[in-house]
């Protein structure tokens, strides 16, 4: 056998073959898998993708036993500290920081694409009023696909990148107007003189009897969750948006199913499930210990929210990062007393649970999602906004995998196969001869 292959063997035939081991720049190597069928009739058999790599990708690296995260190589604590949104969004999309020209004319670009067409005024506002805005996102930018049909010629790179730009400076439009309509407030346009975070922020806050100016150092902590959620490589809404994507189907068609991939508590909706949790504690009275035991106990389906991950056995490097901007937030909101009773309660939590048994053998960590609700509810964001403001952030890292799939002469529609464990061939009977 050959350093790098791994050597199959069917004892039921003795028949062998060697397969080609993969090897990445960094991270686990991957055994190719593609001609197993096809030498010994086996398929592989992963559900959850618990040791499958879908494909290749050079966009964002992870480490989750030493709990790294890098977009494009850059770690994630130096972008946090250094970089912005829109710097990250470039970075991720063109895979290199843009210089002072690239990311004028980027950002310029992102600013005119901010607007929807007029139709589109008419089409938010005819969802119920009680609406859950991750269901008008859904279908608002499904729809956007009706507007842009030129996007569908998926195959010219210049039309990606205009859908990419298109998305990218939408979404806040589209995430602002979805809450004006649940609150009964006029949508509130774009402003181009406004930077990406403030800009959502206007359309969030303002009316048109008064302008809203919002503190910078909350415009701060929101451009941060942009930066930390803007990308995780294969997650199940990125993994939603590539395999629809490999249909050749419409951009804002596979976004829009990535979007209601995200919406599930186990994947984007953790942060709003988190801020109900905690909610819970302080309301009921009750130690914080009833609730680890709770989550610890097999017969109950309780989890804690926000805690635990797929890939991260280890402190999700995103929670630290949030957890110390959650403490600046609220230091700058000197009476926001109902978020810091939330945050101590958080602190609490994760110190027991940190030294439990049960949560230090199963590895389970806090992940982002554990603080990001603190902030976004500190900042004003209702809590049924919080997987919008996740949508918001992800469509980025959604729109760069696409791209990178889709100029990838590999690429295949995706197509996974099963193990059918159903009836065998039967005979049809009548309906007057079943038992
Ligand atoms: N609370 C209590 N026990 C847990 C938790 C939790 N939050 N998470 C996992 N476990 C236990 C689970 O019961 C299992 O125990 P056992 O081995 O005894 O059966 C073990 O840990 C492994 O869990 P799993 O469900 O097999 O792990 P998974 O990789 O399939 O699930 C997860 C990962 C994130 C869905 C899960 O940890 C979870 O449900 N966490 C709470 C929801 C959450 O915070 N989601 C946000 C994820 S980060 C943001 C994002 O990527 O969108």
């Amino acid at each position: 056998m050959s350093k790098d292959t791994v050597t199959i063997t069917d004892n039921a035939t003795g028949r062998s073959i060697e397969l080609p081991v993969l090897h990445g720049t960094a991270g686990p190597s991957a055994i190719d898998v593609r001609s197993l069928f096809k030498s010994l009739g086996y398929f592989t058999f992963d559900p959850g993708f618990m040791s499958t790599a879908s494909c290749k990708s050079a966009i964002t690296f992870i480490d989750g036993e030493q709990g790294i995260l890098r977009y494009r190589g850059y770690p994630i604590e130096q972008l946090a500290e250094h970089s912005s949104y829109l710097e990250v969004c470039y970075l991720l999309l063109y895979g290199e920081l843009p210089n002072t020209a690239e990311f004028d004319s980027f950002s310029s670009s992102i600013k005119r694409h901010a607007l929807l067409h007029e139709a589109m005024r008419r089409f938010v506002s005819a969802f119920r009023h009680d609406a859950h805005p991750m269901a008008i996102m859904v279908g608002v930018v499904g729809a956007l696909a009706a507007f842009y049909g030129d996007a569908t010629n998926v195959h010219d790179p210049s039309v990606r990148e205009l859908a990419s730009h298109r998305l990218i400076a939408k979404m806040p439009t589209i995430a602002a107007w979805s809450y004006k309509h649940s609150i009964g407030e006029p949508f509130i346009y774009p402003n181009n003189s406004l930077g990406f975070a403030e800009n959502f922020l206007h359309m969030m806050f303002s009316v048109p009897a008064e302008p809203f100016k919002p503190d910078p150092r909350i415009v701060k902590a929101l451009d941060l969750i942009l930066i930390l959620h803007a990308d995780h490589e294969q997650n199940a809404s990125t993994s939603t948006v590539r395999l629809t994507g490999s249909s050749e189907a419409s951009p804002f068609a596979a976004v829009s199913a990535g979007i209601g991939s995200l919406w599930g508590p186990s994947h984007g909706g953790a942060n709003e499930a988190v801020i109900r949790m905690l909610e819970e504690i302080v309301e009921s009275g009750k130690p914080v210990q009833h609730y680890i035991d709770r989550a610890k106990d097999k017969n109950d389906r309780y989890r804690l929210m926000g805690f635990g991950h797929r890939v991260y056995k280890n402190y999700d490097p995103r929670a630290r990062i949030i957890r110390q901007a959650c403490y600046e937030v609220l230091e700058t909101l000197s009476d926001d007393h109902a978020n810091k009773a939330l945050f101590d309660t958080a602190m609490e939590l994760e110190r027991i649970a940190l030294e439990d048994d049960y949560f230090k053998e199963r590895k389970l960590y806090p992940n982002v999602d554990f603080y990001s609700g603190i902030i976004l509810r500190a900042i004003g964001i209702p809590m049924n906004m919080f997987t919008v403001v996740f949508a918001m952030a992800r469509v980025v890292g959604w729109l760069a995998h696409w791209n990178e799939m889709m100029s990838d002469p590999d690429a295949r529609i995706a197509r996974p196969r099963q193990l059918y464990v159903g009836k065998v061939e039967r005979d049809y009977v009548g309906i007057d001869k079943r038992g």
